[in-house]
């Protein structure tokens, strides 16, 4: 029998979500299927209205972030099908054909949008544009693509020496550069590789560990001419060729699969088996570390979809325990710390995440937002300057705690509000629709009595 988990808060903000575990407990049961990749999704909308004739997307995410892009990619010109089709069509416009827009471009919440436009934009000869997005995508830094953009020609404008949004940026004719990235950031390295697609040469990104590689397979599949070097972790493109539209099939975000694979993990006697969820190796890191954990994870029906592989994953209740995360497998998993935390928070002994950092400059301080909310719970997180220390198998009770507007965070919220005893207020939960449209609905979905 389903087990009603999930009501609207009665609170001013009709934006907060409760979610209540009766006294008798639950198990999730099912099968689920994520929306589509949120890297994959920008960038197909993005590379599909650089190249010339008509890019086909099948699966496209619907969330706020990637509503977003397109609404950017219209403002410049693209002719983008209605987003509620099944099958979105894209015609593109060809490189270094974008118009000034008479707009402000609004990126929203999506630093993936802001960055990667930044890459193209500078590369519009002698053509102005203005950006801008929401409070959290306003201050976060943007010098990390306005330094290597710079080098290569482009000038552009913000607060903070440039560093923060609203930004102006006047194109030029870019130069190639070689640019030894200071993060291992998909954000920098396509942003860079889009300007160097646009200059005449030949454009190298290096990084210090391999961030995701979606936007060398998806510009290898729209025809553009990539060197990449695993060993130097470097990516050249020769500038100067033209895309050619293709047919994109987006796989499920494994990002968004993270939740319930946590979930089912860590509540006794559940089986979820989530299907068609992008297994591309620079994203499998939280199915590294749950099996470190010792979670019951299997990978069935694996295949390779338009140049991605992608596998049902069935997840069985297992107990946990702690681990270490450091080094290039916090790289693999960095979208997916925070339910890793809550994954943390249920096992035995100790878990240390290092090397994160990079989590106090996304859409929140990850760091500080999750150890806080969830020490509200009850549990024992202690804090470091570049990670977590987390104390498992502290029992969580439920009260009131915020998402901070960060949708990854509302989500591991609820997860661990399955987990705890009582009731949990989630402030602002209705961010989970930057990735995940629906998540609270498929929730309910699976929690049986
Ligand atoms: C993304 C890259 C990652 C990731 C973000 C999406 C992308 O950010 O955290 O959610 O689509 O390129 P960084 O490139 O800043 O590491």
């Amino acid at each position: 029998m389903i087990a009603p988990v999930v009501s609207q808060a009665i609170t001013q903000n009709q934006q907060d979500l409760i979610i209540y575990r009766p006294r008798s407990g639950i198990s999730l049961q099912g099968q689920i299927k994520v929306p589509g990749d949120k890297s994959i999704s920008h960038r197909a909308l993005i590379f599909g209205a650089l190249a010339q004739g008509e890019t086909k997307i099948q699966g496209l995410l619907l969330g706020e972030d990637i509503i977003s892009t397109a609404n950017c990619m219209r403002s410049l010109g693209a002719d983008i099908s209605d987003l509620t089709a099944s099958e979105i069509l894209v015609r593109g416009r060809g490189l270094g054909q974008f118009p000034e827009s008479s707009n402000i471009l609004n990126a929203g919440n999506s630093g993936t949008t802001m960055r990667l436009l930044l890459g193209i934009l500078a590369a519009q000869e002698n053509h102005f544009y203005t950006l801008t997005g929401d409070r959290s995508l306003r201050s976060r830094p943007m010098s990390r693509v306005v330094k290597p953009l710079t080098q290569m020609g482009a000038t552009i404008w913000g607060r903070q020496n440039n560093n923060l949004a609203p930004l102006a940026i006047k194109g030029k004719r870019l130069r190639p550069i070689h640019y030894h990235s200071p993060v291992a950031s998909a954000q920098v390295k396509s942003c860079i590789l889009l300007g160097g697609l646009m200059s005449e040469g030949q454009t190298t990104v290096t990084e210090p560990a391999l961030s995701r590689d979606h936007s060398e397979r998806m510009l290898q599949a729209f025809g553009a001419d990539l060197d990449i070097d695993l060993q130097t972790k470097s990516v050249t493109i020769t500038g100067g060729n033209n895309l050619q539209g293709i047919e994109v099939i987006v796989p499920g975000d494994i990002s968004s699969a993270a939740f319930w694979l946590v979930a089912a993990s860590i509540i006794p006697d559940s089986e979820l088996v989530i299907t068609d969820v992008g297994i591309n190796p620079t994203r499998t890191g939280i199915l590294d570390v749950l099996k470190l954990m010792g979670a019951s994870i299997t990978l069935e029906n694996e295949r390779t979809v338009a140049g991605e592989p992608i596998a049902d994953l069935r997840v069985c209740y297992s107990s946990l325990n702690g681990c270490e995360i450091a080094g290039e497998l916090t790289v693999r998993s960095i979208d997916e710390i925070p339910i890793i935390v809550v994954a943390a928070v249920f096992a035995k002994g100790t878990t240390v995440i290092k090397d994160a950092a990079e989590l106090r400059v996304k859409e929140c301080d990850r760091l500080a937002v999750i150890a806080t909310q969830l020490s509200h719970m009850g549990a024992k997180i202690t804090e470091h300057a570049d990670g977590l220390e987390i104390q498992g198998g502290y029992p969580l009770a439920g009260t009131e705690v915020a998402s901070h507007d960060d949708h990854r965070i509302a989500m591991s919220l609820a997860i661990a509000a399955l987990g705890a005893s009582g009731t949990t207020t989630i402030k602002e939960a209705s961010a989970a629709n930057i990735s995940y449209p629906n998540f609270f609905e498929s929730l309910q979905q699976i929690c049986y009595a």
